[in-house]
């Protein structure tokens, strides 16, 4: 038996997804549920999960939760926290039947961030972002991806991620950084020149410096294509970067296909995947992430997160956190709302936002209660896990640890 530096007690349920994930298909349904548990905590880990009768071990400092139940802490795996400027007259335009992709084709959307982020210097870009990252903190997340890409020239991706680096120390969550290259430039002869500068010159720079651990883009008719895509892969992959890729928002146009040749460790959206693509993804390692906030925002397709498990995928979730398609700033209404608009049972949405999440940013040391994984954990307002699912409007989170630490929400 370990000694703990903390143990949490008074859990009415532990509940978590099987260590060894990202889980698919069926075992997605496949929660592990701990009634009366505790859970012992040193140096940031969880040392130890049980039943409390069965806890002999000596603990410095004992918390106890007072009857509630304790879930991993979420995982955001996919968020676009770095923007300046605001989308409200979209949001209007959009409210009297001017399409997203329509506004984009004119140079609004997520050009018009671009214009604006680009005006913005990196401290003005981390005051913006902070309470963002502040408000998914609270809404349970430990672990939180964001994406450049409303910077558009290299001096301005650079500054987003340099945004996010200095966010880092501000905050209790772990933040992964991916480079995302957007939109092409309108004027077609430009296009070539600003995809050889990403790749010569932007990816291996991020790269070099650490700036980010992945590299995403966005593959649609109004965007790039996938051939062009693949030249991004390639770059990315050549100094070690993963890949992901936004794939099947409006059109599926080959972006899953493309991303899933190279390996990516996910695809995002999904809203227009069919047969085809749900098959290719379910036999693949990769990540179909699902982002419930756009289908809310946007009124478009829910993307087919019941069809994927049935047919054997893994599934995360993420709130795709942005000014233009989804200004959701809670994970755990990703969460619920993947049960409500994607056909999630609430186990698999846990799952789906936890160790399924963690492995869409290639993490495999969290998202899970089990000895050896890093010490985030959530406690709910209720005794029964469920409430996570169930909740919409107000946060069930009431505590959070993240490293073993108690956080202020
Ligand atoms: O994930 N689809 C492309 N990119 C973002 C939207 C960004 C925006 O509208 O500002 C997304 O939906
Ligand atoms: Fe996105």
């Amino acid at each position: 038996m370990p000694d703990a530096d903390l143990l949490l007690t008074g859990i009415s349920q532990a509940v978590t997804p099987r260590p060894g994930g990202p889980h698919r298909g069926r075992a997605m349904s496949d929660l592990e549920l701990i009634p009366d548990a505790a859970i012992a905590i040193a140096a940031g880990r969880i040392a130890w999960v049980g039943s409390r009768s069965d806890w002999h071990g000596a603990a410095e400092w004992e918390i106890d939760v007072a009857g509630r139940a304790v879930i991993p802490a979420l995982v955001d795996p996919h968020t676009h926290l770095i923007w300046a400027g605001d989308r409200f007259a979209d949001f209007e335009a959009r409210t009297q039947g001017v399409a997203y992709e329509e506004i984009l084709a004119r140079g609004g959307g997520i050009r018009s961030s671009i214009r604006s982020t680009a005006a913005a210097g990196v401290e003005a870009l981390v005051a913006l972002a902070l309470p963002r990252v502040q408000a998914l903190v609270a809404s349970g997340a430990g672990t939180i991806e964001i994406k450049s890409g409303y910077g558009y020239t290299a001096d301005a991706e650079l500054a987003s991620l340099e945004a996010i680096a200095a966010l880092r120390p501000l905050v209790a969550a772990d933040l992964h950084s991916t480079l995302l290259i957007h939109v092409p430039p309108l004027e077609a002869a430009m296009r070539g020149d600003y995809l050889a500068m990403a790749c010569d010159r932007l990816v291996p720079q991020v790269a070099e410096r650490g700036l980010a651990t992945a590299v995403d883009i966005f593959i649609e008719r109004e965007a790039w294509q996938p051939e062009e895509a693949n030249h991004l892969f390639d770059a990315a992959r050549s100094v070690g970067l993963a890949v992901k890729a936004h794939v099947d928002q409006f059109h599926a146009i080959g972006g899953l296909e493309a991303a899933v040749a190279h390996g990516a460790l996910s695809v995002d959206h999904l809203e227009t995947s069919g047969p085809d693509q749900i098959a290719l993804l379910a036999g693949s390692s990769t990540i179909g992430t699902i982002l419930p906030g756009v289908t809310l925002h946007l009124g478009i397709a829910a993307a087919p997160g019941r069809e994927l498990i049935d047919a054997g995928a893994a599934v995360a979730i993420a709130t795709d956190c942005n000014p233009g398609s989804s200004p959701l700033f809670s994970t755990q209404q990703a969460l619920a709302l993947a049960v409500r608009l994607n056909g999630l049972r609430p186990a698999e949405a846990l799952i789906a936002a936890t160790c399924n999440a963690a492995a869409a940013l290639g993490l495999g040391d969290r998202g899970a209660i089990a000895a050896g994984q890093r010490a985030d954990l959530a406690v709910l307002d209720d005794a029964d896990w469920r409430t996570v699912a169930w909740t919409l409007g107000r946060s069930p989170i009431t505590r959070l640890f993240l490293g073993g630490k108690e956080i202020s929400l």
